[in-house]
This record gives C-alpha cells, structure tokens and sequence, in this order.
C-alpha cells in the first residue's frame, strides 16, 4: 500500500548539477501554485556518484533544505545504485561489504581474466563500472547478511540526509562497457582502459543466441548475453547460484531488503521504493517507472501500454518520465505529457543530463497552467485512486485498466491503448499527437459523463467520438454511470488536502442507481488496514438520495468533513434539499443536469454515516422555508 503522498506530484531531473537549480525547480512550481508532494535527488547530488554520500560543493546545504521543504508538507526520495565504487580510499560502504564477504563474485580462480584479477587478494569479486569513476562491486541481495549490510547504511544515511522514500536504479544489474575496450564514461586523460571482460562459456555465449543478446548487436560486433551487464558465470548466495539463473532477480532481490532499510531509516513510517528492475511479486514491496524513455510523441502513448501491462504483473504504482528523459522536449509536448501524467499512479516530471529544464513551471504559463489544471483535478480524485490502491493491495486489483477489463465482451475495446481507465469508474483520453486538432476515441456501452461539464454523453450507448482539439483544450475525462467518486478539495500538496472537505461525484446510471466506496487512514503508518486503524465508507444514490454508511470507522475522521455532492442526471430540477432530515439549498444546472449540494461542512462529519435527499415536493416546516428563502440558490 503507497503512503497517501506518494500519490502526489513529484520532480526531479538528473543534472540539476547543484542545489540552487534544483531550488529554482521546486520554486517555479510553487510560484505557479503547482502542487507538489516530492522533490528527487538523482546521482549528481552524491559525492562523485557514490551513495550514502552527499557532494559537499555543489550540494552544501542540501540537507538544510530538505529539512525545510519537509516542514512544509513535502516529501524527499533519493537515489541509490547497487554497484558500490571500490578504489577509494575509505569509503565505508565497500570496505564494510567486504569484511562481510558479500560481492557477487567468479566462480574461481581459473576463470578470472588477468585485467580482474583481484586486487585485494584472496576475493574472487567480480568487477565492473557504473557511475563513479573506478571499478565497482555488485553486492549480492540473495544473501542475508547483504540486508543486514544495505539497511546499516541506509539508517546510517538518514542521519546525513533525511529522506522519505528510496529510488533504487541500475538493478538489472547494469554494468557499463561489459566485453568492450572502452567504457563510454572512461574518465578522460585516463588512457589505459579496462573493463568487464567475460571469458567465452556457455553461459555467456549459451549455443542458441537469445533475444537479449540481440538487443545490443552493432554492426561491429554480435553482441554477448552478458553485454551491459555482469558475466553470466558469476557466483551469487555463496555460490548456490549461478547468475545466469538469477540474474533476472537482481532488481527483485534487492527491493524487499531496501523498503526493510527504508522502514528502519524512518522507524513508523510506511516509505516507499520505487525500482527499475522488477519481476512478478516487486509490487509487494515497490513500485516502478518504465525507465529511460525519449522525449518524442511516440512516447506518451507507449507509457499508456507500459502502464497497463503493469498494473497486470501486479505493480499497480507505474508511471513513465513525464516530458521525456532523452533528449529535449518542447512546451506543446510537454503541457500534453503533463496533462496525461497527471493521471499516471506514480506521476514524476523527470529529465535527463544535460537537458533545458522541463518541470512545468519552467515554459512559463503555456505549461504551467494546464498542469496545475489537470493536477488539481488529481489531487481532488486522490481519495478515490487511494481506494483504488487500497483494493489492490487487499484483493489485488488493478488500478489502472485498459477499457477491455470492464468490457470484456465488447471486442472493440480489445485493442484501445490510447485511452485508459482509473479502476472501473473514470476515463482518460489525452491527447498524443503534436498540433492535434482533433481527438477519435470510443465510449462502450455504459452512461458516461464529461468530467468537466457534468453533462450525459451517451446513455447506455457505444459511441464512437470526435472532438475538436484546441491549444488550450484539457485533457478529456469521463465518469462512468453507476459510480460514486470520493474526493477531496485540492492544495499544494497532499498534507494540506488531506485537512480539506471531503466531496462526492455521483454518477447515475440509467437504472438511476450509483455506488462507491472510501478508504482512508494516516497515510503513512505501516499496515493501517491489517492493523485496523483505518476507515471505510460506502456510498449508494438514486435519483432522490444519496447515503454514506460507515462500515469501519476511525476517530481520526472526526475532524474531516464532507463539504459537497454533485450528482450527475438528475433529471428534474429538485425544489430542495435534506441533510440527515434537514432543509438545505442546492444549485441546479438544468442544462446539463447537474444537482450540486454544497456548504454541507457545517453539517456533516466524515466519522457519522448521513443521508441527503432532494425532492421536488418540500417536505419543510414553515420555519425551515424561512431559513431557506435566505439562500438565492434555493428553488
Ligand atoms: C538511469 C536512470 C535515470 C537516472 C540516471 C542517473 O539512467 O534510469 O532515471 O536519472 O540513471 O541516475
């Protein structure tokens, strides 16, 4: 289960390069009154790329800074790659690995090539290069002790820089300059070069040549399996693995050991991991984004699949690198990337080296201002994708889906990956094309609503769309007939909307009938459900009511409020409503039928089940027609 503020809006980008950057990022999204809930420190914060450090030049002051944004509702995840650098003099983690034997290492000596013949005598450990400058070793998360060695440094860590969640990267694992001569980040001036050399097995030239071998062929050279990589023939859990067999299982091995040192690092709280390396069962315990994409168009409608293919391998927390990573973006794509990206899980603007900046404030208001449109919408839905995630983290749904999931029988929804589904109640349909000036979709049969208007589109009909698109237009959204939609009033961040009145979207389906449901807790504490601290709420309306029945409760509801209902085809306007018996005014909009009932705080509290009516026949004392004269809104 994601703590409730990972669900909210996060930046990053590698290569701030230093901290006054990285804080003009997060004040240009503030300055647009952009939420946001995380802020990244990618590789360029550490000490020449080394984790557990922190670069006392360009960084100096990073962790006063965190401190304060976290004083402000805000949340820090950062960086750790697994490969650990080894000739530097006194960097802690690699010697403390190394009193504890635990490096993935050859298998014996006889293999070893003369260039990696061990320079501390008596290890077998395999090495390779990543980020920092120097040969690096792979500790082995196969073995216990590697836990127990990953979750010391990690409390260590905390103590130097405090952050709230772990971002564990290059788990595949990779290696860089794997069977070449010369490693493309080989530090320049450096002239002889070395790297990974796997001598030639049948494990790392296996007789049939795989699909991942084939992946790196250039017209030089056939590439190798263990390309990019480490050798296929390495040892792992004290030598009851070869990696060939395992190597699929770096990344996962590693995620369960780094939430554990997350949860030790940050004792009570509930964290969260994201990796780039996962297999079936990570979702247990991280979540994961789809890697280094491009900032080209093509990409916002592959994040769509990667998402859905996702949620499918059980690891419903997924989003993409909204604007890009590789490569510039332009501010047409990336107001469209945002406004798709509002609506991923796990929703980060993340950009690569070297790049212009692209967090939403930077292109000015052309980004700024529908991003913080369609993200205000996001965080006024959280509740809702919060059940969402509650419900597959108990009864392992998905959370987002393709449209065939809800229409199975429907066989042109087979094929849609261009539009997607939040659970069974929500549509998006952004657009994905540059200078689109229009948008085809397909509605199934279900009543379904425009989010932004309130108004039936099509009742109980298939229909196929097309809208024009302008510049400016929003992201299209629409409410399925049948539901009821949790939300919340929106902030900047997720601290301060978790404080708002509660409201609720109801949406009629053509039996005049909707339901759903709310789950809530601290956000942040560890097992709220399975512990029973939490709270449950369902909904049901009809044409003339809408109930709240709480089915387990919580004191910590009892200072939250449910501060509006809008529901959606109500056919007749109603002349008043009820709370709990009670008179009370209400808004109609007859055009599109929209019955909105708010300035209900005052009256209805999250911690007791309510009923509000509305009726075209008052059923009100002559005291109460008084007080409801008082209020223009009233029929
Ligand atoms: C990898 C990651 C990317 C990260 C970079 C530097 O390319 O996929 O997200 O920014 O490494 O750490």
């Amino acid at each position: 289960m994601p703590p409730y503020w990972s669900l909210g809006f996060q930046l990053c980008q590698y290569g701030y390069k230093n901290l006054t950057n990285l804080q003009a990022a997060v004040n240009r999204t503030r300055e647009y009154n952009i939420p946001q809930d995380v802020q990244y420190a990618d590789i360029d914060h550490m000490d020449e790329r080394k984790d557990f450090t922190v670069d006392p030049v360009n960084f100096a002051g990073l962790q006063d800074y965190f401190t304060h944004l976290q004083d402000n509702g805000m949340h820090i995840i950062i960086i750790l790659d697994p490969a650990l650098i080894t000739n530097n003099t006194n960097y802690e983690p690699y010697d403390l690995g190394l009193q504890e034997d635990l490096y993935i290492k050859w298998p014996n000596e006889s293999v070893i090539p003369d260039t990696d013949k061990p320079d501390i005598s008596g290890t077998r450990n395999m090495h390779g290069w990543v980020w920092p400058s120097g040969k690096a070793v792979f500790p082995d998360f196969f073995l216990n002790r590697t836990a127990d060695f990953w979750r010391n440094l990690t409390v260590k860590h905390v103590k130097t820089l405090t952050f709230d969640g772990l971002w564990i990267d290059m788990n595949e694992p990779a290696n860089f300059g794997t069977n070449l001569e010369k490693i493309w980040n080989w530090p320049e001036g450096l002239s002889s070069y070395w790297s990974l050399k796997c001598p030639e097995n049948n494990y790392d030239d296996p007789p049939y040549r795989t699909k991942a071998a084939y992946t790196y062929d250039s017209e030089s050279r056939e590439a190798r399996l263990s390309d990019n990589t480490l050798c296929m023939i390495a040892e792992q859990e004290d030598g009851q693995q070869l990696h060939y067999n395992v190597h699929s299982l770096y990344g996962w091995s590693q995620t369960e050991p780094t939430l554990n040192a997350l949860r030790a690092a940050v004792p009570g709280k509930r964290g969260m991991v994201i990796s780039r390396s996962t297999y079936p069962g990570s979702g247990r315990h991280a979540g994961h984004w789809l890697g280094d994409n491009d900032s080209r168009w093509p990409h916002l409608h592959e994040s769509i699949i990667g998402m859905l293919e996702f949620n499918l391998f059980g690891i419903p927390y997924i989003g993409a690198d909204i604007c890009g990573f590789w490569g510039e973006t332009t501010a047409e794509m990336c107001k469209r990337w945002m406004q798709l990206g509002a609506f991923y899980p796990f929703s980060r603007n993340h950009n690569g080296i070297d790049n212009t900046p692209q967090d939403p404030g930077y292109f000015g208001e052309e980004v700024a201002v529908p991003s913080r449109e369609a993200l205000l919408i996001r965080y006024r839905l959280l509740p809702y994708l919060y059940t969402l995630f509650h419900i597959a983290h108990t009864r392992g749904n998905t959370v987002i889906r393709p449209l065939m999931h809800e229409f199975p029988t429907d066989n042109r929804t087979w094929g849609i990956d261009r539009q997607f589904l939040w659970g069974p109640a929500f549509m998006i349909v952004p657009v994905l094309e540059e200078g689109a000036t229009s948008l085809t979709f397909y509605l199934p049969k279900a009543r379904w609503y425009d989010y932004h208007t309130g108004a039936m589109v099509t009742d109980n009909e298939a229909k196929d769309m097309s809208l024009p698109i302008k510049p400016d237009s929003p992201i299209h959204l629409y409410v399925r007939g049948g539901f009821v939609i949790p939300g919340q009033e929106p902030d900047l961040n997720t601290v301060a909307s978790r404080q708002r009145p509660f409201s609720l979207l109801v949406a009629l389906d053509d039996q005049d009938k909707a339901k759903g449901e709310l789950f809530w807790d601290d956000g942040d504490s560890v097992d709220t459900y399975e512990n029973g601290s939490y709270y449950f709420a369902k909904f049901k309306a009809n044409q003339v009511q809408v109930e709240m029945e709480i089915q387990h409760n919580n004191d910590m509801m009892s200072n939250l409020i449910m501060g509006s209902i809008t529901v959606l085809g109500v056919r007749e306007r109603p002349l008043a409503a009820y709370v709990n018996g009670k008179l009370h005014f209400l808004d109609y909009d007859s055009e599109n039928r929209v019955l909105k009932i708010d300035g209900l705080a005052p009256y209805l509290k999250m911690n007791e089940s309510f009923i509000v009516e509305w009726s075209a026949t008052p059923k009100a004392t002559e005291e109460e027609k008084e007080r409801l004269d008082c209020f223009p809104e009233s029929a």
